[in-house]
C-alpha cells in the first residue's frame, strides 16, 4: 500500500511517500547508530508485521531516504492497548529532526488513523512519556485524550544480546477513531 502527501507544507512535503515497510529499510530505522541498540526489537516487529499482527509504516523521501516511522500493534498480551479487533497500539513514532514541524508527523497519524479505521478499528492508544509535553500536545491537537498512568517499565535484547531495561514513566492516551 502507498500513499503520496497532497497537502503542500514545505518543499520537500509533498514528495513523501507514507509506505509499509521493507526488510530493507530496517538498517534505516537505525539512524547511524542512535537506534543500534533497537536492532532485534525493530526486526521483530517486522516479523509480526509479516506474520499479520502489526503494521509498520515508514515516510520516504527520495533521495534521501527514510525520514520518519510509526509502527502500530493490532493485538498484544495487553488487550487495553491492542485487542486485535477495538484498540490498536501506535509505538516507535519518530521523525528525524531535521524534517519535523513542518506536517510530516501530523500526516503520518493521518494515514496511519484512517488505516486502522478502514480495518474496523475504533480507538488508537499510545503511551507517550511524561517529559515529552511536545508530542503530547500533538496528540491532544489531534483528539487523543490522557486515560492512564502508565509505570513504563520494558526491557529489550540489545544488538549485542544483553538485556536493557528500561523506565519511562508516561501518559497513556487513547483517541476514537470516527469517520
Ligand atoms: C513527535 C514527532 C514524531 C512529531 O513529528 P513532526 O513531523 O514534527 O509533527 P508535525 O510537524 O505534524 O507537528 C509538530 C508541530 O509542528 C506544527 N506544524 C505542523 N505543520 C506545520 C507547518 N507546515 N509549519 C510549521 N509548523 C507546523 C504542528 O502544529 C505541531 O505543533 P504543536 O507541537 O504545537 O502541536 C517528532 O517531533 C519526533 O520525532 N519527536 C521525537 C520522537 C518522539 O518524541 N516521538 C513521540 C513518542 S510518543
Amino acid at each position: 500500500m502507498e500513499t503520496k502527501v497532497k497537502e503542500k507544507g514545505s518543499d520537500w512535503l509533498p514528495r513523501v511517500t507514507v509506505r509499509h515497510i521493507q526488510a530493507q529499510d530496517l538498517y534505516a530505522l537505525e539512524w547511524e547508530g542512535e537506534f543500534t541498540h533497537f536492532r532485534r526489537v525493530y526486526w521483530e516487529a517486522y516479523q509480526r508485521s509479516r506474520l499479520g499482527s502489526a503494521v509498520l509504516w515508514v515516510a520516504e523521501l527520495k533521495p534521501v531516504g527514510i525520514i520518519g516511522q510509526v509502527f502500530i500493534q493490532l493485538v498484544c498480551d495487553r488487550p487495553e492497548l491492542a485487542n486485535g479487533s477495538s484498540h490498536a497500539y501506535l509505538y516507535s513514532f519518530r521523525v528525524r529532526p531535521e524534517y519535523r514541524n513542518a506536517g510530516l508527523g501530523s500526516y503520518i497519524m493521518d494515514v496511519v488513523e484512517q488505516d486502522l479505521f478502514q480495518r474496523g478499528f475504533h480507538y488508537v492508544t499510545l503511551n507517550v512519556a511524561k517529559d515529552n509535553p511536545q508530542a503530547q500536545r500533538l496528540y491532544e491537537r489531534r483528539g487523543y485524550k490522557v486515560v492512564a498512568h502508565e509505570p513504563g517499565y520494558w526491557s529489550y535484547i540489545d544488538e549485542k544480546g544483553r538485556w536493557q531495561s528500561v523506565e519511562e514513566p508516561a501518559w497513556r492516551m487513547e483517541k476514537r477513531l470516527e469517520r
